[in-house]
């Protein structure tokens, strides 16, 4: 959609060129680390679904498996509810494989705290976190992101799978809303 047609209020962040740069980049650090080990890579419902598909496209990792949960934090607002319920679990076993978990934004940590203790009890290699983008600044528990394509300290930012009250994840670029 151009950006003529879009809400007043929507300030671009991030270009699809800049965003294809940054995510081409992780990946080339996540092969540099796994190699070929076998590699789950988990794309967490919904909002990293985007950053998930193209990030995979990029690795080359032979022993690469996908799998997907569904897990929601928000209401249909922008702070979070505290809440985390999964939808959806995993699908394979983790069992003797590095794990790669993908988000689309790590803010409180709530979310991510909440995933890896469900995670913790099934055997992986390795427990990895990458994040389209990192609020490190907003953590309310500690939570490490090994992969951060970019950071925000502050913001609500939507497209490239993030939404408002599920609108807008199908942007190409990220834009930051003021107003609604
Ligand atoms: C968002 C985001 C993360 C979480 C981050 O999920 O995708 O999962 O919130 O917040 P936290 O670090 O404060 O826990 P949301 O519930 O909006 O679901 P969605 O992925 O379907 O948009």
């Amino acid at each position: 959609m151009a950006d003529a047609l879009l809400p007043t209020g929507f300030k671009q962040l991030f270009t699809p060129r800049r965003i294809s740069a940054r995510v081409r980049k992780l990946a080339k650090d996540i092969d540099s680390l796994y190699g070929n080990e076998p590699l789950v890579v988990i794309c967490v419902l919904k909002g990293a679904f985007v950053f998930f598909s193209d990030l995979v496209r990029f690795l080359r990792n032979k022993n690469l498996e996908v799998d997907f949960v569904r897990l929601s934090s928000y209401g249909d607002g922008t702070a979070s509810s505290g809440r985390i319920t999964v939808g959806k679990d995993v699908e394979i076993s983790l069992d003797g494989k590095h794990v790669l978990i993908v988000e689309d934004i790590v803010d409180s940590g709530r979310t991510m705290h909440a995933l890896l203790q469900r995670f913790a009890a099934r055997n992986a290699r390795s427990l990895r976190l990458a994040a389209f983008i990192d609020k490190r600044e907003r953590r309310e528990i500690e939570i490490n992101v090994d992969f951060a394509a970019f950071r925000m300290s502050s913001g609500f930012a939507v497209g490239y799978g993030l939404d408002y009250a599920e609108r807008w994840r199908a942007l190409p670029a990220v834009y930051e809303i003021t107003t609604e």
